[in-house]
């Protein structure tokens, strides 16, 4: 697909980030939009950006969804079908998501399955809402975000990440198995998977926010004191710094994490967009994820020994990406 003008396209975590740039720049290029959060004050955001760049006529619709809820997806299916005055779409990015979840151990079970649940049934369900409906375009595109946790289960050996690693995981092989599935039986329709490496947004603090957690600034004594644990976990001092300052740091982390990145989240939607536009199914987002991408090819028995780590390390990659808001 080469030109986005007067297509429609369905994008889910439209509210920042990565979702918030491809709304923005597909509207700019006259797509017609729609887009799904939990966030109504982000959407608003995004919309007003959106209309800002979008030439007159381009149409830009919000709905309120929870990607990990079926009926809620299925209802954002029947509002487009409603506002867009449509019976097809011509692109779908699978793209919400949320960390958290690291450890079976020491995390509560809700979250990690909340984590889960996000990141895999919101795409499961997505692609189950809207495959009809790129069905019915005489050619459809279905982007599913994955992330380099999607082929490498870690942020580093003394990091737990397991349930956004098992969900990435779950992205990557559906998305691969659907090539076939779609080449015998819409072979107009395309799924391109996303794997994108270090990128600046907000997803420390909106995870928060989704899986309920108190944002650093509301941290409690008790709350600090799992973050205590998990930095000595790391070998480091927990204890060198007063409640207030820690509260402090863990703030700062979450914002460097958005603002110290090696991408931003704008020049991650352009990669993105051009993968679908030359129609590659494998669109590897940042020179982390690349490099990631061919460590891991080259000795995978490795990859989760700290040497892996140090090396990655040493080539300037995933650095700010390690930090306790994260896992
Ligand atoms: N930022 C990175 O470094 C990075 C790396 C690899 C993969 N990813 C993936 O990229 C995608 C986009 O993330 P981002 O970095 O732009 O983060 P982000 O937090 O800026 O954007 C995600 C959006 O999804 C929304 N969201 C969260 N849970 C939701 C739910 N249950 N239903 C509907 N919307 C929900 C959030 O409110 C937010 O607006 C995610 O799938 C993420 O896992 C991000």
């Amino acid at each position: 697909m080469q030109e986005f003008r007067n297509r429609i396209a369905v994008i889910t975590g439209g509210g920042t980030g990565m979702g918030r740039e491809l709304a923005r720049q597909l509207a700019a290029e006259g797509c017609h939009v729609a887009i799904c959060d939990v966030s109504a004050e982000h959407m608003a955001e995004t919309q007003a950006l959106a209309e800002q760049a979008a030439p007159r006529g381009t149409r830009f619709t919000t709905h309120a969804c929870d990607v990990s809820d079926e009926r809620q997806v299925l209802g954002f299916k029947d509002a487009v079908v409603r506002e867009h005055a449509t019976d097809h779409v011509h692109l779908v990015f699978n793209n919400a998501g949320i960390a958290g979840g690291g450890s079976l151990f020491t995390d509560p079970r809700a979250e990690w399955e909340r984590t889960f649940a996000v990141c895999w049934y919101g795409v499961y369900y997505g692609t189950r809402a809207f495959l009809p409906l790129l069905a019915a375009a005489p050619e459809g595109h279905l982007v599913n975000t994955s992330s380099v946790n999607g082929f490498w289960a870690s942020l580093g050996p003394d990091i737990p990440h397991t349930a956004y690693s098992a969900a990435k995981f779950a992205v990557k092989g559906f998305s691969e198995a659907l090539i076939n599935d779609l080449h015998v039986n819409a072979p107009h329709v395309h799924v391109h998977l996303v794997m994108p490496g270090h990128v600046g947004t907000s997803i420390v603090l909106n995870t928060s926010v989704v899986l309920g957690r108190p944002s650093p600034k509301e941290m409690t004594h008790e709350d600090l004191r799992v973050v205590r644990d998990r930095i000595k976990q790391r070998g480091l001092p927990g204890d060198a710094l007063s409640d207030d300052q820690l509260r402090v740091v863990m703030q700062q982390l979450a914002e460097d994490f958005r603002d110290k990145a090696p991408l931003g989240a704008a020049a991650a939607a352009r990669i993105i967009l051009d993968g679908v536009r030359e129609g590659r199914w494998r669109i590897l987002v940042g020179e982390d994820a690349k490099e990631l991408d061919r460590m891991v090819r080259s000795d995978p028995e490795r990859a989760y020994e700290p040497a892996f780590m140090d090396e990655l390390r040493a080539k300037g990659h995933l650095d700010l990406a390690l930090q306790p808001g994260e896992d």
